[in-house]
């Protein structure tokens, strides 16, 4: 190791630059690496034909519809995450909106013409939450079902998200299952470089205090 004054020179004048660039940027010297990464723009995907025509109930727990009675079919999974915004600062207040298919991969939308896919009267399928002022959110909600997009492609369980918050761009995307095998072979996925679609991908591999399946799902949007 070169460990003699011109490294200590050296470092003096790396700290200095540091400094001089964390100026420029505001006073903030964001590091490289793991914190970069966690802050990567979130990819986008397309909206798709189904997001609701009609609102309803949009509460955070889509298991359950007032009224109807019972719980939805399916595997109850909870879904937590942060949203994100420039300088990888939490995003309070963001608007979060997502909606997805029932157990059984069927909309509750017009334009969802699959008949022999039953609907289930007790599944919201549509939530709109607030983040808090950790940035932070949670819903509680099924698996949903694969369905086909056409006769040659099946799509796997994903669920989609539109985000909104001051002083950043409007993300669309969608969430998936890791570990699903109809993802290798998702076209819409397909669209997003083979290095970030673990972004979009969640495991499912904890257990919350009820024991239900339990993923995270962290979203970045862009300034702007
Ligand atoms: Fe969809």
């Amino acid at each position: 190791m070169n460990a003699g004054p011109d490294s200590d020179r050296s470092t003096r004048i790396l700290s200095r630059r540091l400094v001089l660039a964390g100026l420029a940027s505001g006073g903030t010297i964001v590091a490289a690496g793991p914190v970069g990464a966690a802050c990567a723009l979130t990819p986008r995907q397309p909206e798709g034909p189904f997001y609701p025509v009609a609102i309803g109930e949009a509460d955070g727990d889509l298991t359950r519809v007032s009224g109807a009675g019972g719980r939805a079919d399916g595997t109850v999974i909870e879904v937590t995450g942060r949203v994100l915004g420039a300088g990888c600062r939490p995003l309070p207040g963001c608007v979060i909106e997502l909606w997805q298919a029932n157990r059984h991969g069927r909309y509750d939308h017009p334009g969802d013409r699959q008949h022999t896919r039953p609907l289930d009267p007790n599944f919201q399928g549509y939530a709109r939450l607030v983040a808090d002022k950790d940035g932070a959110y949670r819903f509680v909600t099924i698996v949903p079902g694969a369905y086909p997009a056409s006769r040659y492609w099946m799509r796997p369980p994903h669920i989609h998200f539109r985000l909104r918050a001051a002083g950043h761009r409007p993300l669309t995307t969608q969430m998936y299952f890791a570990g699903n095998p109809l993802n290798d072979s998702d076209r819409l996925l397909a669209q997003v470089p083979p290095d970030r679609r673990a972004a979009l991908e969640v495991a499912f591999d904890r257990r919350t205090a009820d024991n239900i399946p339990a993923g995270s799902f962290d979203m970045t949007l862009a300034a702007g």
